[in-house]
């Protein structure tokens, strides 16, 4: 399959994602559609730099745009009020105005610093995203999402700022470890079992050429992905219909697990395949999905290598760090659940018994 290009609808707003493989070297062509003049400045941790750093830069400099890279820490590092207050003064002493482009080259935690920084940096500047995870290419690189951590909170310093641009090269995926890739199909999973059962069939003949990152099949995913997630962000952009909620199918359950764990032995995406293998014995226990259907999603967690239970996690702290969701609203809980697979639904306030002894049936 050749490449995507798939629009975010948002008005003057809009914007495209490009899907598909080897698109590096033309970054510096669609970059220039962009481009008023101010240097551009790259945000990127010293690994990616060094696999795909130089590319970027030889492509913007052959359409004459003028680039630094910013070495940020990585994973949660990235998303620091240090590391924020860093780039801030990395941009001042590049001297740069309000016609600069930000890039964030990597993965979720970058993209949100790039995103931060892009929202804020004079009041707000251009933003292109180039995702080099499975999970930022079909999840966090759509839809604005920005966000900083405070020691005490997760993401609670934010903002919503679009991309102009996100290039998603699936021939970045080459040198992702396995235990990421399984985290992004975890977000591919998810999105299956709430939207669209056609990507879940996909999802369960091609997990051989997912799994090897076969191109063909990685550019058929991710624009995929982009397309069910770009349509919940053009009709909801600011999550405030309950419709892009949706996507939080496993995240109730899958975000009480990893504070549960205080963020240490697994990955977000590991935690959401265990957060959907409970939401989705919640939604069995509310008679939304029959126990075919849970079986049937849970084979499917399993065959991509990623966990559904739990082991050495205390259940009183789970319901604890679930009612410090930001999900939970005013105390009530809410859940994104599947109503029959393919299809979600939201349920605020299920039964606490029915919830906790689902969320009990993962450990
Ligand atoms: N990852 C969920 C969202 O972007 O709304």
């Amino acid at each position: 399959m050749s490449s995507q290009s798939i629009t975010v609808d948002l008005g003057e707003r809009s914007y495209p994602i490009l899907v598909g493989k080897k698109l590096i070297k033309d970054l510096g062509r669609q970059v220039a559609h962009l481009y008023l003049g101010d240097k551009v400045a790259t945000l990127a941790v010293a690994i990616v730099d060094d696999l795909y750093g130089r590319a970027v830069r030889e492509s913007l400099a052959g359409s004459g745009i003028p680039s630094e890279t910013i070495l940020v820490p990585d994973r949660e590092g990235a998303k620091t009020i240090r590391t924020y207050q860093h780039v801030m003064e990395q941009l001042l002493r590049m001297k740069v105005g309000r016609g600069t482009i930000v890039i964030a080259l990597g993965g979720g935690c970058v993209g949100d610093l790039a995103g931060f920084v892009a929202a804020t940096y004079m009041r707000g500047v251009r933003l292109v995203q180039i995702p080099t995870t499975l999970l930022a290419q079909v999840d966090s690189s759509i839809g604005g999402k920005a966000a900083l951590n405070l020691p005490e909170a997760k993401n609670i310093v934010g903002a919503f700022h679009q991309p102009s641009l996100v290039l998603s090269d699936v021939s970045l995926l080459k040198t992702l470890p396995t235990r990421e890739v399984r985290c992004g199909v975890a977000e591919l999973i998810k999105y299956a079992a709430i939207m669209d059962l056609r990507l879940l069939e996909f999802l369960e003949k091609e997990r051989v050429s997912i799994l090897g990152l076969e191109e063909g099949a990685m550019v058929r995913a991710v624009s995929w992905a982009t397309e069910l997630k770009s349509g919940i962000v053009a009709r909801d952009e600011r999550d405030q219909s309950g419709l892009r909620a949706l996507l939080n199918f496993g995240h109730t359950f899958g975000h009480a697990v990893e504070a549960a764990m205080k963020y240490h032995g697994l990955s977000h995406g590991e935690a959401i395949a265990v957060g959907m293998a409970g939401e989705i014995r919640l939604a069995e226990a509310l008679g939304m999905v029959s126990k075919k259907d849970v079986e049937r999603l849970e084979a499917l967690i399993v065959s991509y290598g990623l966990p559904i239970r739990l082991k050495g996690v205390n259940h009183r702290d789970l319901i604890r760090f679930m009612g410090h969701d930001k999900k939970a609203e005013a105390g009530r809980l809410r859940f994104a659940l599947p109503n029959g697979l393919g299809n979600g639904t939201i349920v605020s306030d299920p039964p606490k018994k029915t919830a906790t002894d689902a969320m009990r049936g993962c450990l």
